[in-house]
């Protein structure tokens, strides 16, 4: 296809504005997909996804238009994630098109998200269409909305276009913007191969599949190629195009989004924003390319320890599929073999968890999620602590630091007062704090710390749902940091060790013991819940041995009640572990450690 005819585009969005119902209508309304095999959310091909909500992987399609100026064009959609998590994708696959569509939901107006990945689109040089979608709904407003993304976002929205994506009101006009209001790729034909490894991931029966944009020349079937980031080279054994599904073709041009297989095994040999070109050839590469790091760490072990080798299965293939997801064994003196893994946030933290449990069927005990500390130790070495149990001995460490981000948050007027004892309850330091009509915008820098734990689902709590949030790294800082233990009947449990600000472990362990004593079932014996800071006991709760029989209660008199009620005790144990003489229910690694 000629260039002047291609139009390469993203949806920016909040969730749940409509992304995916838009991308459904655009498909839908140029016939890309017969009316028949249109399955509800084509984009998000996930059970996940779908349930949750949320985009994960990117995606894309290719959609044959002819315009009403009868002439016909090749536009082509790639699907960005929505989460911060994910935020070093959205920016990639932003530079492999020219424009977005930016859709706000007109009945609510735009959200800290909105935010973030128009900006990732602004910094990708994007042209931007603004879209006011779900305008069927009674409460859709589309002047305050206009004004609102005018002023938050600093866009022109006078043009914006009215859409119903669920009853395909403006979806004519919005091809048409796409059209004549995005820019056509450049690209030169006769330049040697460049292309951009926009997302790449596993296929049961293709292996590796490479989602590529041409920038310069062409790709064949046939051709070897070269990824640059590793000098590896591939024979590239097919090319083809999604609509959405898979359809093969002989070769790509510039301006062109397209796949490639090669017979490659794992995703981890792809790396998202790896420039590629013909094996033979070197071209400079494309700027800002880094692979995925991961931010927080957490141990996952199997409830029962006959599962280890089942565990261990079902993370190498989640791994084959998910080159930002990264594991190694480790042993717990309390919870024996398992893994430490590391993700990009906690979102995707709970996805790799909710599908080893679901779609592997294994009972995961998850211990406390924690960032990477920089251990500056005094002979100048500096060691990265991706688990509070490897801590060093003190004599040998001069300082710590921690990374730390900067937040948006967008929140109703109303509101705002909890969020700033939020933040600043969790060693928060306001940077900036503006209006858009009865909504503010506060920017604070925050440890990563104090957040990946449950600052998200605190945000959401005390703002009723209403505030929306979004971050980026910004660096390590020195701080007064401590390992905190949690020793159950005078035995430490590794899993529960977390790192803590000095000033609030006294705080943080006296909660925690006092949780601990409620989620922890009585024994035939006292145990006493401690923490401690080195060696010294900062927080202390005695857990009384249990008197009578659970059945007690029940009189004796109700057989079934009684049979229930063992039942539910046997299968409560099933998820516990044993710490020394002490059972461990499953949930307590977790509950402990949440802030009220
Ligand atoms: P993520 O995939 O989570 O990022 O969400 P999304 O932005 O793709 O939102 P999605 O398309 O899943 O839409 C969210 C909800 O809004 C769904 O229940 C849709 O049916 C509904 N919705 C989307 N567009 C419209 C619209 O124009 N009008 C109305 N009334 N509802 C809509």
């Amino acid at each position: 296809t000629a260039l002047s005819h291609i139009r390469n585009f993203s949806i920016v969005a909040h969730i749940d504005h409509g992304k995916s119902t838009l991308a459904d209508r655009l498909i839908q309304e140029t016939g890309t997909v017969k009316e028949r095999d249109m399955q509800a959310q084509m984009l998000d091909s996930m059970d996940i996804e779908r349930e949750r909500g949320i985009t994960i992987k990117a995606n894309t399609v290719r959609i044959d238009y002819t315009a009403l100026n009868g002439e016909s064009y090749v536009l082509n959609l790639i699907d960005t994630p929505g989460h911060v998590d994910f935020a070093y994708e959205v920016s990639r696959s932003m530079r492999a098109v020219e424009g977005s569509l930016l859709v706000v939901d007109s009945s609510q107006g735009v959200e800290a998200q909105t935010l973030a990945n128009v900006y990732h689109a602004l910094d990708a040089d994007h042209e931007i269409v603004p879209i006011l979608n779900k305008i069927d709904l009674p409460a859709s407003d589309c002047m305050r909305v206009a004004e609102q993304i005018e002023d938050v976002i600093g866009i022109d929205a006078t043009e914006a276009i009215q859409v119903s994506a669920k009853t395909g009101q403006g979806i004519v006009e919005t091809l048409e913007a796409i059209v004549h209001k995005l820019p056509a790729p450049k690209g030169d034909i006769n330049a040697p191969l460049k292309a951009m490894l926009v997302d790449s991931w596993y296929d049961s029966y293709l292996g590796v599949i490479v989602l590529v944009r041409i920038i310069d020349g062409k790709l064949k079937k046939g051709e070897r190629v070269k990824f640059m980031s590793n000098g590896s080279t591939h024979h590239v054994d097919r090319i083809g195009v999604f609509r959405p599904q898979m359809e093969m073709i002989d070769e790509l041009g510039p301006g062109e989004i397209g796949f490639l297989t090669a017979s490659i095994k794992q995703v981890r040999d792809t790396r998202v924003g790896d420039t590629i070109c013909h094996d033979k050839q070197t071209v400079e590469a494309l700027p800002g390319f880094k692979p995925a790091q991961p931010v927080v760490f957490c141990g996952l072990f199997p409830v029962d320890a006959a599962q280890f080798e089942d565990l261990r299965d079902s993370i190498d293939k989640l791994a084959l599929n998910d080159a930002s997801f990264s594991y190694e064994m480790e042993t717990s003196a309390a919870l024996g073999f398992g893994f430490r893994c590391g993700f990009l946030g906690l979102l995707h933290l709970e996805v790799i968890r909710d599908r080893i449990e679901r779609e592997y069927a294994i009972d995961l005990i998850t211990t406390a999620p924690s960032v990477i500390y920089d251990i500056h130790m005094r002979d100048g070495r500096i060691e990265q602590l991706h688990n509070p149990a490897d801590m060093p001995d003190l004599t040998l460490v001069d300082h710590l630091e921690e990374p730390r981000i900067k937040a948006t948050i967008l929140v109703p007027d109303d509101y705002l007062g909890d969020v700033l004892k939020l933040c600043q309850d969790r060693r928060g330091v306001q940077l900036d704090l503006t209006y858009a009509g009865s909504r503010a915008m506060v920017v604070y820098d925050l440890p990563l710390n104090e957040v990946v734990f449950d600052f998200y689902d605190r945000l959401k709590s005390v703002t009723k749902g209403y505030a929306s949030f979004d971050y980026q790294m910004i660096g390590y800082q020195q701080d007064n940091l401590v390992k905190m233990s949690i020793l159950v009947n005078d035995e430490p449990v590794d899993a529960l060790s977390t790192m803590v600000h000095r000033d609030r472990a006294d705080a943080r362990g006296r909660a925690m013991v006092e949780k601990l004593k409620d989620l922890i079932p009585r024994h035939m014996f006292k145990i006493p819940i401690q923490a401690a800071i080195g060696g010294k006991v900062i927080a202390r709760e005695t857990l009384s041995a249990m008197r009578k029989d659970v059945t007690a209660k029940c009189y004796g008199g109700d057989a079934t009640r009684k049979k229930k009620l063992l039942e539910k005790q046997k299968a409560g144990k099933k998820k516990m572990r044993q710490f020394g003489k002490v059972d461990i229910p499953q949930e307590a690694f977790i509950s402990a450690l949440k802030m009220d």
